[in-house]
């Protein structure tokens, strides 16, 4: 059947995979691991571009119609251009990146031809020592170049902003103010506890309704759009600007009503929510020699188990969140 539409165990239309093809990061950020980085997994342990092709390609033939590929940090795998240019072969999948932008420069020609048009950037600060502070390397100079040509080359962009008590407060009106000249969508993120090392705070500072209300105390003319489903952001207007914003409330989990994702990370672990734990090791299955059908009715199988929602996953987990982001793929 063409465009099969895949739904959960609560109505909801499943039709997003984000995929993580690499555990590694050229960056060190605070929210998402310790100074001396994480125990990287080796290569066997991850999934082949292969066997991410193959489960890339059954999910769509299932209903899954965009793709994000996340990482750690997508282009430090090799092989990362090869394999988007097998799935830019899939009809009617639209492939969409996160990344830290470090080097993405020199890939924005191949990305155009390859019909690559979503990317979504990580930038907490314009402020280079803020910058350096939270990613713990030096890098906004090139960060920022690349942004500017991704956003001279045409590409939708989103900018993702983690919000932190102390680290890049300032960061909001300034970013916000990115969006008056710049066609882009400044996406303001609560902070998660997927840090690495467990640390939650008791009550996050800067939710959802604290950044609003720090944004509104700037520009009262601010107008939400309507929310659409499957979207994590609330997006709002300001008369007069280039671009937009929006307030991602991840730890406050608003949005999972309307949850459209499912998850597969670099080690090949099914995640029906970001909260959950790994809800199937989909990877010793695939190479314990199955078929397309037998791995498309083991995923319909937890498609149609999922928690109803954040809050949920999270108690159902075996122990506390200690994981990586950079393990996830957000
Ligand atoms: P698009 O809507 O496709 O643009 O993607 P996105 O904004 O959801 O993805 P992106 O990779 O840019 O992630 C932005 C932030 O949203 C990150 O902090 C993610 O961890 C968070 N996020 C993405 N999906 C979910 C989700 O399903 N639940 C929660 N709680 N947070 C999410
Ligand atoms: N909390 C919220 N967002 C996070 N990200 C990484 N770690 C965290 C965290 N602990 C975001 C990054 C990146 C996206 C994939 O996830 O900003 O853009
Ligand atoms: Fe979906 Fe879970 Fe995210 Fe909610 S927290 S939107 S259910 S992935």
């Amino acid at each position: 059947m063409d465009n099969p539409q895949l739904f959960d165990n609560h109505g909801r239309e499943l039709s997003y995979l984000r995929l993580a093809v690499t555990d590694r990061c050229n960056l060190r950020c605070t929210y998402c691991m310790p100074a001396e980085g994480i125990n990287y997994l080796p290569e066997r342990e991850l999934l082949s571009w292969e066997e991410m092709f193959r489960l890339t390609r059954i999910m769509h033939e299932m209903g899954i119609k965009k793709v994000r590929i996340t990482g750690g940090e997508p282009f430090v795998r090799n092989g990362l251009v090869e394999f988007l240019t097998e799935l830019a072969g899939l009809s009617d999948l639209e492939i969409c990146l996160t990344t830290n932008g470090v080097f993405i420069g020199d890939y924005i020609d191949t990305l155009q031809i390859l019909g690559v048009r979503h990317i979504n950037l990580s930038l907490d600060s314009l402020d280079r020592d803020r910058f350096h502070q939270i990613t713990r390397r030096d890098d906004f100079a090139k960060v920022y170049e690349n942004l500017i040509c991704l956003i001279d080359a045409g590409f939708q962009v989103k900018i993702n902003a983690v919000v932190m008590q102390g680290k890049n407060e300032e960061d909001i009106i300034a970013l916000t103010e990115f969006a008056r000249t710049h066609p882009v969508s400044v996406r303001f993120i609560e902070e998660m506890p997927f840090n690495g090392c467990g640390l939650v705070e008791e009550k996050l500072f800067w939710d959802h309704v604290r950044i609003l209300e720090r944004i509104r105390s700037q520009f009262p003319d601010l107008k939400a759009r309507p929310f659409l489903f499957g979207e994590t952001a609330k997006t709002y207007d300001i008369p007069g600007f280039k671009g937009n914003f929006g307030i991602i409330a991840a730890f406050s989990r608003t949005f999972c009503g309307t949850c459209n994702r499912i998850r597969l990370t670099a080690k090949g672990q099914v995640k029906t929510c970001l909260y959950d734990d790994g809800v199937f090791d989909l990877k010793a299955y695939l190479r314990g020699g199955v078929s397309d059908e037998e791995i498309k009715t083991q995923l319909m199988t937890l498609f149609k188990a999922r928690s109803l929602d954040g809050f949920e996953a999270e108690k159902n987990r075996k122990g506390v969140i200690t994981e990586s982001m950079t393990t996830i793929g957000g």
